[in-house]
């Protein structure tokens, strides 16, 4: 239902544009009123406890928080188990033998896990996890393609008390091999290999180059996909599937402490290294468990797809502790969206009957470059809501998302988090709120947000600010892994540690409705994924032929942000094509194909101030093809009539 007011769809781009969840949906939503804001605001930490109370805990907590900032223990006494909650659970309250997962390859091969079939395997696993000598607080990397068994792996770690490290797939294997060594996990846990785009993916040949250079690396589990090619070290690789045979049907969950840690996931952020976000047990499910079930409104019946990979939060969050602490039937997909055509995400969720569907910006922009043709043969009707995550979702992508695949049916959550928050923070809740494209919503109950000036002074309605985080939320991320002072600074430093600085800037307009304005640090986005600008020219100076590199995002109409490189070659080095290439495909190895440069552009200097440091803003405005800011503080003028020439040269 849309309120136009008199106004075609295709004119609605402006701020009279309100959609209103329908009366069905308003109708069966958990949430249909304010009420729960109410309460959460008059008690956040009881709001929390009610729903931490629909867990299973082996002991109850003795205080719900302990606020010793910037560090927050939730739950404090409390003892849980994560798997247990996610799986043994569900075989005990009559959802044993319904879907858990349901799963579909990229070739199109398909397999369903009941409750009762994914119980029984995550034993197993967590059982194989021991006899390799995997003990609880050990970590352990997981480097999978996305398939049932990587949920599994995850689960199994859960239970034993270990705590897992996933690194995405299409990561590189140097990336795999950094993180290994900044955790020190004990086991690396891969497949032979996955598919994307009709190509193999040799996960256990990359691997094996990570392993050569990571001590700690006791074991590689392998999880077999299909033929795929590899080498197995005797003694220290093994495959999944025979050490299952050997092992005990049963493995007793660990009881945790509310506190310890559940899992490390690496994140960029403004240095060259990649941080490692520590996430709690009790806290951090209880986050996962109440933003699934109330803002994905998540019911029996449903069948809930995110799109997103287990190698990111979103998959974390979203594809297992949330909806599995639910008991929810989750759908999970190996492949591309456009494989074999762009229309392989519709023939899917007519097959499965999926109900809820949370997506990313980059892959609605794409849809709708392919064109509303691809969607007309199928009937989308079993969809009842839509998500959005990882950037902000413009109102043009909006109103397609939500006419085209929504059928003006389903209501869309615009879904603003991080890595570090663990759980959605902002959204509208899609039985109560009325939807403005564009904007996020409001801060979910019991989060508490506000827009700040530069002083750390509130700014006024409509007016542009830092969006920071003033209460701590159950998820909250514990620290950095073995880097406390980082943690300090990072998120703690900009205003004397009173406030969690979220990296992002955000405005709030007279009604309340927050907007995300994007990032306002050195971090870019690229289809939804955090890069940091000094981890891609960290990799592009280490090219033998590069002296020096500066990197900016500039504005894609897909993926939000596209990275262009600057570069300075060592002297006696020619620039031709193939040193270009070269050096795209450098950065594709240190890091992964998301954070190849778009454009590389060479230059015999950078635009620096006189103090030496590199002004991104005016390569921002080369690479953007923008009339260039203010250059009175520049060394050089003339290096940017160079580099600005350089530059037409490329885009013609
Ligand atoms: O800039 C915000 C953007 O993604 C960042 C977090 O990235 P990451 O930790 O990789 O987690 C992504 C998935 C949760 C944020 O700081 N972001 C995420 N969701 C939104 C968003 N920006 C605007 N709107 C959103 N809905």
């Amino acid at each position: 239902m849309v309120s136009t007011k008199g106004k075609s769809l295709e004119g609605l781009l402006t701020e009279f544009r309100r959609f209103y969840p329908s009366t069905d949906f308003k109708n069966n939503a958990y949430i249909t009123s304010e009420e729960i804001f109410k309460k959460a605001e008059k008690d956040p930490e009881g709001f929390w406890a009610t729903y931490a109370s629909e867990l299973t805990w082996y002991k109850k907590w003795e205080k719900v928080l302990d606020w010793d900032p910037p560090h927050s223990k939730w739950f404090v006494g409390g003892e849980i188990n994560v798997c247990y909650n996610c799986v043994d659970r569900h075989i005990k309250n009559g959802r044993r033998n319904k879907a858990a997962i349901i799963w579909e390859g990229e070739p199109g091969d398909t397999k369903t896990l009941t409750y009762w079939d994914l119980y029984r395997e995550v034993n197993k696993f967590a059982n194989v996890l021991k006899k390799l000598g995997v003990n609880k607080g050990d970590r352990v990397a997981i480097y999978m393609p996305m398939i049932p068994e990587a949920v599994i792996a995850m689960l199994a770690c859960a239970r034993i008390g270990a705590i897992h490290m996933a690194v995405f797939g299409g990561f590189s294997s140097e990336a795999l091999r950094d993180r290994i060594n900044d955790c020190k996990a004990k086991l690396l846990i891969t497949a032979d290999g996955g598919y994307r785009r009709g190509s193999l993916i040799p996960l256990k040949h990359d691997s094996d180059y990570a392993v050569k250079d990571t001590p700690s690396i006791e074991n590689v589990l392998i999880i077999k996909r299909g033929e795929f090619p590899l080498r197995i070290k005797k003694g220290k690789d093994f495959w999944w599937h025979e050490l299952a045979d050997e092992v005990d049907p049963y493995c007793e969950p660990e009881s945790m402490n509310s506190d310890d840690s559940l899992f490390i996931l690496y994140t960029s952020g403004t240095t060259g290294k990649p941080k490692g976000v520590v996430h709690s047990t009790g806290g951090y499910l209880t986050g996962a468990y109440t933003t699934s079930k109330l803002i994905f409104d998540m019911k029996d019946q449903d069948v809930f797809w995110c799109t997103a990979d287990i190698g990111w939060i979103t998959g974390h969050s979203y594809i297992v502790y949330g909806p599995l602490a639910v008991g929810a039937t989750l759908f999970m997909y190996e492949g591309a969206p456009d494989w074999p055509e762009m229309d392989r995400y519709w023939r899917i969720i007519d097959k499965y009957g999926i109900t809820i569907f949370y997506t990313a910006p980059t892959a609605i922009r794409a849809f709708m470059k392919a064109g509303a043709e691809l969607i007309a043969p199928y009937s989308l009707e079993t969809l009842r809501l839509l998500g959005s995550v990882g950037e902000p979702i413009n109102p043009e992508a909006w109103i397609w998302y939500y006419t085209n695949i929504g059928k003006k049916r389903c209501p869309i959550v615009d879904t603003w988090w991080q890595t570090e928050t663990g759980m959605i923070m902002i959204t509208t809740l899609p039985g109560y709120h009325t939807m403005k494209p564009g904007h996020s919503g409001f801060p979910f109950p019991g989060v508490s947000i506000d827009i700040l000036n530069e002083s750390g002074n509130p700014v006024e309605p409509d007016e542009g600010g830092y969006l920071v985080l003033k209460q701590p939320w159950p998820s909250m991320l514990k620290g950095i892994y073995g880097d406390e002072e980082k943690y300090l600074e990072k998120y703690w430093g900009k205003w004397g540690g009173k406030y969690y600085f979220t990296g992002d800037g955000a405005r709030r307009d007279s009604e309340g409705y927050l907007m995300l304005l994007g990032r306002v640090d050195d971090v870019l986005s690229i289809a939804g994924h955090r890069i940091g600008t000094m981890e891609v020219e960290s990799a592009l100076v280490s090219h033998p032929s590069v002296a020096e590199a500066a990197v900016v995002g500039i504005t894609h109409e897909i993926t939000g942000q596209a990275i262009v490189a600057f570069i300075v070659l060592r002297d006696n080095i020619d620039k031709d094509f193939d040193l270009e290439d070269s050096i795209r495909e450098h950065v594709s190895k240190k890091i992964g194909p998301i954070a190849k440069p778009r454009k590389v552009i060479f230059s015999s200097e950078l635009p620096k101030t006189r103090s030496g440091k590199i002004m991104r803003r005016l390569l921002k405005d080369i690479a953007e093809g923008k009339v260039l800011g203010d250059t009175t503080t520049l060394t050089e003028p003339e290096v940017i009539d160079n580099l600005k020439k350089q530059y037409e040269v490329i885009e013609s």
